[in-house]
């Protein structure tokens, strides 16, 4: 039996097999390149090579796509058929808990494998993505620092767990931290595009634009090419951009690196493609046809209901382009699932279903509702996983609602929140201005 190339004992004597494996956990490491191609070339030869099998069931689950559902099957068939050691069981067991909709389950179940081996990253990354799609803040940034232990600075792995602490001190608030370690993990490795991610999410939460672009345009050369996790670091500047009021390129961002193939079938892509939209909707931007041509991508995930996070952003697309019908059907299948028990019945009863009605109610000029809807729930909604970033949707919809409903202290209530956070941030100065205007207009009234 051969070690990985961290250390860990696999169920392949194949060294040729262990060379693609070792590949394939390079390219998971930096979301780049097609690493179940490199898990496949490992399978290719040694067919028995449990471990690879269930490496890529893990990589299959974590992109919340049903389309995904039949490859996954048959990679926990195989799996289960092939030579698997202990650690490799597990990983196979917490990939098929995802797979029937424990995320909880097997999120906890990849952590366990990587605290008690502590070097086994696959186990850690794996777990860190779970824990970011059930809003566990405060273990994407204690796994990490326990895996630390079992790595010198500087060796084979460590930048990137230093990464993954880096953007688990970012969703704890600890922003001074997430950008020493986001940076050290940058320069050790630049391809690292979830650290450069971290430290964008930094920038992000300060609402400190010019250094987020500065960041981001500086290390693109890096962090971009081959990149399967670019177009959301792009999505990210495009977010700075918004920041500035410079829709022009945000809509150019959009158009070249979010969503440069408008038919692309990635499920967390449309993800960030409705999420950008939907701010630019809010702002009043005319954004032509992109509604539309999302809205087309998402007509065949609207009624999955296997991650409510997706199912709301799905919703945003059919509302914005102006497919009420869809919407509602949307809204449909998530009562239903609500009705469901397991993980994503828990995320879509308490916070799913009811921002899903709010983001409708808003659309139909229900602006009271809508804020009522989001201040109820408001407070919990990191339990449907996603990061601060990106739920900071919800606050700005809740505040657009206020203002355009009239409630102007309760405008003011947002924007002076969102202010509070990000002093510098043009944005918040922009939305503080227009609540303070509805509070004049009502006072003069
Ligand atoms: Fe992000």
């Amino acid at each position: 039996m051969l070690n990985d190339r961290y250390g860990n004992p696999a169920s392949t004597k194949s060294q040729a097999a262990m060379n693609h494996y070792n590949e394939a956990l390079d390219l998971i490491r930096l979301y780049r390149g097609d690493p179940i191609a490199a898990l496949d070339a490992a399978l290719a030869e040694d067919p028995d090579f449990g471990g690879a099998w269930a490496a890529r069931a893990g990589l299959l689950v974590q992109q919340t796509d049903k389309a995904y559902a039949e490859e996954t099957a048959k990679s926990l068939r195989a799996g289960a058929a092939a030579n698997l050691n202990d650690r490799e069981a597990k990983h196979l067991k917490a990939a098929q808990d995802w797979a029937e909709g424990r995320y909880g389950e097997g999120t906890a179940r990849l952590a366990r494998i990587a605290q008690e081996n502590p070097r086994d990253l696959l186990a850690l990354q794996y777990a860190h993505v779970g824990c970011f799609f059930l809003g566990l803040q405060s273990e994407l940034r204690d796994w990490p620092l326990q895996a630390m232990r079992a790595f010198r600075q500087g060796e084979d792995g460590y930048s990137y767990i230093q990464g993954m602490a880096a953007f688990g001190f970012e969703e704890c608030g600890d922003y001074a931290r997430a950008d020493i370690y986001g940076r050290q993990a940058v320069e050790t490795d630049p391809r690292d595009g979830w650290a450069v991610h971290a430290v964008a999410h930094v920038n992000e939460m300060r609402g400190d634009p010019d250094a987020g672009i500065l960041w981001l345009a500086d290390n693109a050369q890096y962090w971009a090419p081959e990149s399967g996790f670019a177009y959301h670091n792009w999505w990210h500047l495009a977010l700075l951009y918004l920041d500035l009021g410079d829709t022009r390129a945000v809509l150019k961002l959009y158009d070249e690196q979010v969503r440069p193939n408008p038919d692309a079938q990635v499920v967390l892509e449309w993800i960030d493609a409705s999420a950008l939209l939907w701010r630019l909707h809010l702002e009043g931007v005319d954004v032509g046809d992109r509604f539309e041509k999302l809205a087309a991508c998402w007509q065949r995930a609207g009624e999955d209901t296997i991650y409510a996070f997706n199912d709301l952003h799905a919703i945003m697309a059919f509302l914005g382009a102006g497919r009420a019908i869809d919407a509602e059907r949307t809204l449909k299948a998530m009562r239903a699932a609500a009705a469901d028990s397991g993980d994503n019945a828990y995320a879509t009863r308490k916070v799913g279903l009811p921002l899903a009605e709010a983001f409708i109610a808003f659309e139909a000029g229900r602006y009271g509702e809508a804020v009522e809807k989001i201040a109820a729930t408001r407070g919990i909604a990191q339990r449907f996983g996603g990061s601060h970033a990106q739920r900071d949707i919800i606050s700005l919809t809740a505040l657009h609602a206020a203002l355009r409903g009239g409630f102007a202290n309760t405008a003011e209530a947002f924007a002076a929140e969102r202010l509070a956070h990000k002093p510098q941030s043009p944005w918040a100065g922009r939305l503080a201005r227009q609540a303070r205007e509805l509070s004049a207009k009502a006072r003069a009234a």
